[in-house]
Order: C-alpha cells, then sequence, then structure tokens
C-alpha cells in the first residue's frame, strides 16, 4: 500500500506512517487544515473526517484558529501562529492560495502563494513505512524582484492534535550537571513555550515535548511526540484554546529574533519529527530509539568502545608521564579508547587561556602528541583527543591575531564565559579556519576519536553585515554542522563525541553528525540514575555516554560502591573516569572483571530494546532477536523489615525459558513476566546487579511445578 495517498476531489492527503498516521487537508478557505493525527485511517475512512467538521467555538474569531497545520498568521486568528511574516509595507497578514502538490514514495510536497505579495510557502512532509514518524519543514520563498520580507517566526511545523480536555505535557527542564529532570503536568490553557535563546540548544530545556490522553504510564496510553533536529535557539509553544483544541509548533529560532528574506531567497526550516504512539510511555521511547538509530544516528550498528577519560582524574594537571601511566592501567582494565582531555595545547594550563591554539604545549608534550599516541596505539587502544574548536580565550594567540573573529558588537561589552569567548562562525573566513584547523589536527595525528566541547552560550549577538537580519545565529549552526559533516567525510573512520559542558547541545541535529553524546558534567551515580531516564525518553542507549568515577563523586561528595557505579554506567556507552593512578590493586582487578562483563553484554546495552521498569530503578534490555536479556537493577536504601521485590520483566516469551549466565538457573519466562526475576542483590546501601539471562527453548512442562497439588495428590 502506497505511503501517501490523495483524495483528489477532495484535496486531501492521507500519510500512513507504522501504525499511526496524519491526514492533511486543504479547504474551501485554501488553508491547510491537520484533520487528523492518531490511528491509523484508509483514504476512504479519513474523508468522512469531513463530515464531522470541529464544533465551531462561540466567537466571532475565525474557527480555524487552532486546527491549521500551515497556521499562517492573519485576519481574526489570535492563537499562536507558526508562520508570520512583515512585509515590505508593514503588512503582517498572510493570505495564502494552494497552488499544488507533489507526491513521491516517502514525501509529500502541498504549495501555497500569497494572494498578492511575492511569497510562496512550500510544506514538506516524509513518513516512512518503519517508523510512526513523520518528518516535516517549510520552504519559503521570496519570489518577487523588490524589497526584503522579513520573516519574524518560521517554524518547521504545526503538529495539530485531536481536541481533547485531559492532556498532559511532559518535556524535560534542567541545569547545568542536572540536565533532562522531566516535567509532567496538566496541559496549561494558553501557551506553554519551552526554548532556548542562547544560541545552543542548551541544558535548560531539550527541544522535544510528549503530549499524553492524559493517563499514559510507562506501559499504557497514547502518546503524542515531536522533536527539532536543530542545535541553536529554538522554540516550542504548545496551545491549547479554551475549546480545548491543542497544537504543538516546533521551529528554530527565538523572539525577537528574525531574518530578511531578500528577492529569490530561499528560507529552509530544520526538520520537526512527530510521532503518534500507543503503548504508554515506554512504547513512545522505544518508537524513538528506533527512529534514531534507523535514520538519524551515523553508524548505528556500531558498538561503542569502552572510553577512559582523564579529565576527572587530571583535571588541567596535565603531563605526558601521567597520561601514560593511565594509559597502561587502562589497557590493563580492558580499555579500548584512552582520551585525553583538556589541557594538553597552547598555554592551557587552566581554563583563562590557550583555546583556540591547538598545537601540543611543548612544555608538557615536548615531541608533540606522537609519543602519547603511539604509546596508547600500542597498548592495543584507540586514541581520542579534547578539541574545543568554537571558542578562544582573550589569552591565545588567535584571539591577539583576530580580536574580530569573535562574536561581539561594537558598543556593548564582550561577555567572559569561562573565560571565553565564541568564534564567529557565521563568518566563512572564521569558519572554514576551524574546519582546516581541526582537519590538519587529524592528519598530523593518528587521532581515532574526538571529544567537540562547547563550553559557553552566545552573548552579544548581531547583524553580521550591518543589516537588521538576525542571521548569525542560524548561519552559525549550519557552519557548525558544515565543518562537522566536511571532517567527517574527509576523515571517515573519525567517531565524534558530542558535549557542550556536559549535556547542553544535544538534538537530532547533533545527533546526525556524531557517535556519542556526554550528557551531563554530574558524574555522582545516584543523580545520574535521574538524568539517564529523562535522556532515555528520546534518545538511545548506545548513543549515551556514561562513565564511572571516584568515590567520594567530585561533584555531590557522596560515596557510593564501586559496583553500583559501573552498573550505573553500564546503561549506556561505558566510560572509566576514576583516577586509575590512584586506584588498589583490588580495585583495578574489580574494574577489570566488570569491564568484561559490560564487554559481553553490550551488544545486548547498546543494540538491543530498552524497557524502563519503575521509576530509574531498573532497565531492561532486549536483544532485538528476543535471544538475551540483560537487567540492571539499583537499590538505592532499605528499611528494615522490607525484603527487596522481584522484578516483572517485559517482552519475555512466556512459554520460553532464560537461563540466568552467571549462575545457570533457569527461570519460566511466563514467571518472570508475573513473579518477576529475582535480585539477589547485594546487602547494603546502593545496591545494584547487573543480570544476563539466555533463552534456553521451551522449558518442558514440569508437572509439579505446573500443578501444586499434584505431590500432595498421590
Ligand atoms: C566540559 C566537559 O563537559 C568536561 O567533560 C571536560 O571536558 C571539560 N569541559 C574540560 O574543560
Amino acid at each position: 500500500m502506497p505511503l501517501i495517498t490523495h483524495a483528489r476531489d477532495h484535496r486531501l492527503w492521507v500519510l500512513t506512517a507504522a501504525e499511526s498516521c496524519y491526514v492533511l487537508h486543504v479547504g474551501d478557505d485554501d488553508l491547510l487544515h491537520g484533520l487528523h493525527w492518531g490511528p491509523a485511517l484508509t483514504l476512504e475512512q479519513a474523508i468522512t473526517l469531513l463530515d464531522y467538521p470541529p464544533p465551531r467555538p462561540r466567537s466571532c474569531e475565525d474557527p480555524r484558529d487552532g486546527i491549521l497545520d500551515l497556521g499562517a498568521a492573519g485576519g481574526a486568528r489570535y492563537g499562536h501562529a507558526g508562520l508570520q511574516v512583515r512585509f515590505p509595507d508593514g503588512t503582517r497578514d498572510l493570505e495564502l492560495r494552494f497552488t499544488g502538490h507533489q507526491i513521491s514514495d516517502e514525501s509529500l510536497i502541498l504549495t501555497f502563494e500569497d494572494s498578492h505579495y511575492p511569497l510562496a510557502v512550500e510544506t514538506h512532509y516524509r513518513v516512512r513505512a518503519d517508523s510512526p514518524a513523520v518528518e516535516r519543514h517549510l520552504t519559503i520563498r521570496h519570489t518577487g524582484t523588490d524589497l526584503p520580507i522579513r520573516i519574524t517566526r518560521a517554524d518547521s511545523a504545526t503538529w495539530i492534535l485531536p481536541a481533547r480536555t485531559d492532556y498532559r505535557l511532559s518535556h524535560n527542564y534542567g541545569q547545568w550537571a542536572a540536565e533532562n529532570q522531566i516535567q509532567r503536568s496538566v496541559l496549561a490553557f494558553g501557551a506553554t513555550v519551552l526554548g532556548s535563546n542562547r544560541g545552543m540548544t542548551s541544558h535548560h530545556a531539550n527541544p522535544w515535548a510528549l503530549i499524553d490522553d492524559g493517563s499514559a504510564s510507562e506501559e499504557h496510553g497514547a502518546v503524542y511526540g515531536a522533536a527539532l533536529a536543530w542545535s541553536g535557539n529554538w522554540q516550542i509553544v504548545v496551545q491549547r484554546l479554551p475549546s480545548d483544541r491543542v497544537s504543538l509548533s516546533l521551529g528554530a529560532g527565538h523572539a525577537p529574533e528574525s531574518r530578511l528574506l531578500e528577492p529569490g531567497d530561499e528560507l529552509t526550516t530544520p526538520v520537526s519529527v512527530g510521532m503518534y504512539t500507543e503503548g504508554g510511555f515506554g512504547a513512545a521511547s522505544r518508537a524513538w530509539h528506533d527512529y534514531i538509530r534507523a535514520h538519524v544516528i551515523p553508524h548505528p550498528d556500531e558498538l561503542r568502545p569502552v572510553l577512559y577519560n582523564s579529565w576527572e582524574a587530571t583535571e588541567f594537571d596535565v603531563s605526558l608521564k601521567a597520561q601514560m601511566t593511565l594509559a597502561d592501567r587502562a589497557a590493563a582494565i580492558g580499555v579500548e579508547l584512552f582520551l585525553l582531555d583538556d589541557g594538553w595545547f597552547g598555554r592551557r594550563i587552566d581554563d583563562t587561556a590557550g583555546l583556540g591554539d591547538w598545537t601540543p604545549n611543548l612544555e608538557r608534550f615536548p615531541d608533540g602528541l606522537a609519543p602519547l599516541l603511539e604509546h596508547v596505539h600500542g597498548l592495543g587502544m584507540k586514541f581520542g583527543l579534547w578539541v574545543e574548536p568554537e571558542m578562544t580565550n582573550p589569552n591565545s594567540d588567535l584571539y591577539r591575531a583576530h580580536p574580530d573573529w569573535i562574536i561581539a558588537r561594537p558598543h556593548r561589552d564582550r561577555t567572559r564565559i569561562r573565560e571565553q569567548y565564541v568564534l564567529n562562525l557565521a563568518r566563512r573566513d572564521v569558519a572554514e579556519w576551524v574546519r582546516a584547523t581541526i582537519d590538519n589536527l587529524l592528519r598530523e595525528n593518528a587521532i581515532d576519536f574526538l571529544k567537540w566541547d562547547m563550553n559557553r552560550p552566545l552573548t552579544e549577538v548581531g547583524p553580521l553585515d550591518g543589516s537588521t537580519d538576525d542571521g548569525l545565529w542560524s548561519a552559525y549552526v549550519e557552519n557548525l554542522y558544515a565543518i562537522l559533516d566536511r571532517l567527517r567525510a574527509d576523515h571517515p573512520a573519525l567517531r565524534i563525541e558530542c558535549c557542550s559542558s556536559g549535556g547542553g547541545r544535544v538534538d537530532l541535529g547533533m545527533l546526525a553528525r556524531t557517535d556519542q553524546v556526554w550528557i551531563s558534567d554530574n558524574t555522582d551515580a545516584v543523580d545520574r540514575l535521574t538524568i539517564q531516564h529523562g535522556y532515555s525518553q528520546l534518545y538511545p542507549a548506545q548513543t549515551m555516554g556514561a562513565w564511572v568515577t571516584g568515590s567520594p563523586n567530585p561533584w555531590t561528595a557522596r560515596s557510593t560502591p564501586l559496583d553500583f557505579r559501573f552498573h550505573v554506567a553500564a546503561a549506556g556507552a561505558l566510560g572509566i573516569g576514576v583516577d586509575l593512578a590512584a586506584c588498589s590493586d583490588a580495585e583495578l582487578g574489580r574494574l577489570g572483571e566488570l569491564i568484561a562483563r559490560y564487554k559481553s553484554v553490550r551488544h545486548v546495552i547498546q543494540h538491543g530494546v530498552q524497557y524502563r521498569l519503575g521509576e530509574s530503578n531498573a532497565v531492561q534490555y532486549s536483544a532485538l532477536d528476543g535471544t538475551e536479556i540483560v537487567v540492571l537493577a539499583f537499590q538505592q536504601s532499605r528499611s528494615f523489615g522490607r525484603a527487596d521485590a522481584a522484578l516483572p520483566l517485559r517482552a519475555l516469551d512466556p512459554q520460553a525459558g532464560y537461563r540466568q549466565v552467571s549462575t545457570g538457573r533457569e527461570h519460566h519466562g511466563a514467571v518472570l513476566l508475573t513473579r518477576g526475576l529475582p535480585l539477589d542483590l547485594p546487602a547494603g546501601e546502593q545496591a545494584s546487579t547487573l543480570i544476563h539471562l539466555r533463552r534456553v527453548g521451551i522449558i518442558p512442562p514440569n508437572e509439579e511445578e505446573a500443578n501444586p497439588w499434584h505431590a500432595s495428590a498421590q
């Protein structure tokens, strides 16, 4: 069956994604209505939706407010408009007329033009058979020859939900070292605005939102979700009108940013992805994970190597000798990728100097990076290096040579954050210098992996060229994407970790160009459970870098057992950040055992299907073919007299048996699903376990077990 069907007479299109659909309709008014988003409908069924017009709000305002898929500002519509412009004569109202459509296997383009002014708008949609995801963006074109048109808002998508009274909104908020905190609340009347005006995705919110039917749990209920693939300023407006009409509008940019569209120019917005799923928040997350793996991340089938990062061990106190010692110990415990973090270049002995001077500090590395690199490679590990290419310190050769390269305004302060400025990547010459410098670093050194950091937001942003166009914000991100794309193309074996003081720039745009994410600088295992739980709402485990670090934790001073710290970090792409030089032989031995254990199950954790069991207390990963299960479970504290509960698992074959690899004990699938898996947690606080099960086929019926009365009846 085709994914996109069209009823010409009704000017109606059905976009069929996996187990869901999105229905569009151009009315007699020439406006684009979002007619249905939800369970799949056939074309014939969808046409009958036209017989159920939405109730007219009891007011003299435009009855189409809140139901337009292309929500262009105009007339008596006062709700959020995803498309807002100002024509040269000051007119703000858009009067769009439908001009045509193009359908191909997976995509649909609907075209509109203004009835008077030279503006054309295309709405683009794409669906695929393997996912409930609908991908969308707009293209806006100035078709005239005269004056520029100002675009004041161009949301990539305005998703129209069925009118309901009981929706809840879920999204993540946070701050540095406390990213990904879930907020779930009744959807408020009016507009709920989420976003970032920092020039980066930000630690404070993440560009996605979920709306559930009001009753959804981890296992049950309908969930609508949408995300924006963009790494700069962004805004999501979730609107609930008094009539209970609900829309979800996502776009790049943040008020009062605007763009000038010159005659002949075209503006293409980033992609927004939306999906409708049933089966609760768990199923919604799994659908997002599947989509991101299948259509976003560059190397979904690779296993992420076990990484060692020396940052928490040494911070800026970097030396060749100490790094070699760490590398020796890392290799001995089974690490596969050794990463030298900040402090290796220029005069970078603390955070006040050196950014921009991407050559080794010769006092610390007299013969450059080669000796360490060869040492690391000689130990059989890959070599990774930290860079922060978008930045410069005032105390750097780069800044002294090019003080005009930073983002700044002539009559304003140059705000320093972490003693650094942001290079103006929107300038082509600066962007090209950044690309060429990192390219050179990669050509001169056999670097396998970069940790690409970005430690401060943008400030004092203004127009690039004396005009009043705010295009710097988006040109910065576009040029960053171009640099990453080109570096990846020129160095195909290179892998990149996305970092921004932890998780300050996590989004589908960066995930398309990097291989894993450092999701938070907070390495406290207890805090981390919450941060990882929030991350997993949208993003898959294989992208989530997580380190085992020292105890007490440097950020929270909390002491936790090594196994607990390890099991928390094992929930994604494992890293080790412990000061290995300070570890006892016993600790190194235990780390070695745990890493070997992780390696034996990481294909299930990184490539399997994830089930969250309880509020961040346990996670189950099932291999795609169902033959292996890995469970990570955490018991933070215990009360006297309360036994540890068994943990019911999910999505097993009730007819099959499952053998616990470490003990050989066999369990019936049906019993694991109902009674649960006995966890046999160790004694004490912050107890945790990693359990690996293998499906062993059908366990032969054992009458005594099946019928407890059997034995006594004999
Ligand atoms: C911030 C990162 O999140 C840390 O992991 C570390 O790389 C520092 N920057 C280094 O300056």
